[in-house]
C-alpha cells in the first residue's frame, strides 16, 4: 500500500518477476498492477483491481488501509490484469457495485461470469460524487480495447488512466523519478499494444487536453507528477512524423545475408542514417517494436528456406503488420540458393504498412561486388525518399 494523497492509496501490486505478458510481450523490468483507493467523506471507491496471480496483494492492501467497505469498483478496462480480482473483492465487499460503461460490464460479464446486478454504468463525461471527492469518467476508446475508460479526479487534479500512459515496470517508488527510465518502458508498452491504434489515440489525447491534471495515475508503472512528459511522448509517438531511421530486421542461415546486412547496414550509415538493427531468432521483440514507432523505413533481411522467406522474417512481418507501425518506406533484402517466392510472400503479409515499396534486393548465393553495388543504391534510394521529408537535414545523429 503506498499513499498518493490524503485519502489517496495505491493498493495494488508489483509484479518483478513478470517476463512475458499476453504470452507474447517480453518484461524485462517486470510491471505492476495498480489500483487505487479514493476515501470520500460519504463513499469509498476502489479504481480497479490486479491481475488475478496477485488477488491475495490486492485484498491484504485493502486491509492494511483498514477498508471496511468499498461502496464502488470502477472499472476501466476489462482485461484481466486489471478485472481479474473482481470476482474476489466482491465477495469480500458484497455491497460494492461495478462502475463502468455498457461495454465493459458486458465484457466483464462474458469473461468473468459477474452478475448483471452488480453493475451500475455511466456515459461518456458523467460524474459520480464520493462526499467531498467527485469521479468523473471520460471514455477513451481504443487505449488499446474498445471499451477503455478512464476517471479525472476533479478536486484533487488526478486522472487514473488505466493502461493509457502506462509503463510496464515494477518499481518500488510511486512516483517517477527518473523520466528516462520511464520513457523507454512507457515506449516499449505504447509500441507493443498502443502503436496499433495510434489515431484513436491521438483523439483521446485531444479529449482529456482541456482538464487541468496535476497528476497521471496509470495502472501500470509509476505515477506522474509531470503529466506533459508522458502527454508530448504520446503526442510524438503518435503523431505523423517519423526519424531519419531505418530498422534491419534480418536472419541469415550460412551468412549471405549477414553479409548483405552488414554492406547495407555501413552503407546507410555513410549516408548519414541512423540504423537499428536486430537479428530475428534472439531478438527482443519489445525493442523491436519500439524502434519502429519512428523509423521511416524497414527493411527484412531474410534468407530463402523451404522455398519462401525464413519463418523468423514472416513472423517479423506478421507482428509488424499488427502492429500498423507509421513507417514511410520499406523493403526486403536476402538471398536464395537456387529459387524461391520469399519476396512475394513477405510482400503480401503487409498489407498494413502503408510504405512505398522501394526495389528489393534478392542475390543468389553468396553477394558478390555487383551485389554490393545493389545495395548501395537501395541505400542511395533511402537517403533520397529521407531527404525529400527533410529527414535528413533535421536530424543530424
Ligand atoms: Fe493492462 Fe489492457 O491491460
Amino acid at each position: 500500500m503506498r499513499k498518493l494523497l490524503k485519502d489517496i492509496y495505491e493498493v495494488g501490486a508489483i509484479d518483478w518477476d513478470a517476463r512475458l505478458f499476453d504470452r507474447l510481450i517480453p518484461l524485462p523490468d517486470g510491471t505492476s498492477y495498480n489500483a487505487y483507493i479514493v476515501k470520500g467523506t460519504e463513499k469509498t471507491a476502489l479504481l480497479d483491481t490486479v491481475d488475478p496471480s496477485k488477488t491475495h496483494v490486492l485484498l491484504d492492501n485493502l486491509m492494511q488501509c483498514d477498508i471496511d467497505k468499498i461502496d464502488y469498483i470502477i472499472s476501466h478496462h476489462a482485461e484481466q490484469d486489471h478485472s481479474g480480482s473482481l470476482p474476489d473483492v466482491l465477495l469480500m465487499y458484497p455491497d460494492a457495485k461495478v462502475v463502468t460503461n455498457p461495454k465493459c460490464k458486458q465484457m466483464l460479464i462474458d469473461l468473468l461470469e459477474i452478475d448483471s446486478e452488480k453493475f451500475i454504468t455511466v456515459e461518456d463525461g458523467e460524474t459520480l460524487s464520493l462526499g467531498n471527492k467527485t469521479l468523473q469518467f471520460l471514455y477513451t476508446p481504443w487505449v488499446h480495447w474498445p471499451e477503455t475508460m478512464v476517471t479525472y479526479l476533479k478536486e484533487d487534479r488526478i486522472l487514473f488512466s488505466c493502461d493509457f500512459f502506462g509503463a510496464h515496470l515494477a518499481a518500488s517508488n510511486l512516483f517517477v523519478y527518473n523520466e528516462a527510465t520511464v520513457y523507454e518502458s512507457a515506449k516499449r508498452y505504447y509500441a507493443e499494444i498502443m502503436m496499433p491504434f495510434r489515431k484513436q489515440i491521438n483523439s483521446n489525447i485531444e479529449k482529456i487536453s482541456s482538464l487541468k491534471i496535476d497528476m497521471i495515475a496509470p495502472s501500470h508503472g509509476p505515477v506522474h507528477k509531470r503529466p506533459e512528459f508522458i502527454i508530448n511522448a504520446y503526442k510524438d509517438w503518435s503523431s505523423d512524423s517519423v526519424k531519419n531511421e531505418v530498422v534491419i530486421a534480418y536472419v541469415s542461415m550460412h551468412g549471405s545475408t549477414a553479409a548483405m546486412v552488414s554492406h547495407f547496414a555501413d552503407a546507410l550509415i555513410h549516408r548519414g542514417i541512423k540504423v537499428k538493427q536486430y537479428e530475428l531468432s534472439t531478438v527482443d521483440i519489445g525493442k523491436l517494436a519500439m524502434s519502429l514507432v519512428d523509423a521511416a523505413t524497414v527493411v527484412i533481411g531474410t534468407p530463402t528456406v523451404l522455398m519462401g522467406a525464413h519463418p523468423s522474417a514472416a513472423y517479423a512481418a506478421f507482428l509488424a503488420n499488427a502492429l500498423k507501425p507509421k513507417t514511410k518506406f520499406a523493403s526486403i533484402i536476402g538471398s536464395f540458393g537456387w529459387g524461391g517466392k520469399a519476396v512475394e510472400q513477405l510482400a503480401s503479409m503487409i498489407p498494413n504498412l502503408k510504405a512505398e515499396i522501394l526495389e528489393p534486393v534478392i542475390i543468389k548465393g553468396y553477394p558478390k561486388d555487383s551485389d554490393f553495388d545493389l545495395l548501395d543504391k537501395l541505400a542511395d534510394n533511402i537517403s533520397a525518399k529521407h531527404k525529400e521529408l527533410n529527414l535528413i537535414d533535421q536530424d543530424n545523429n
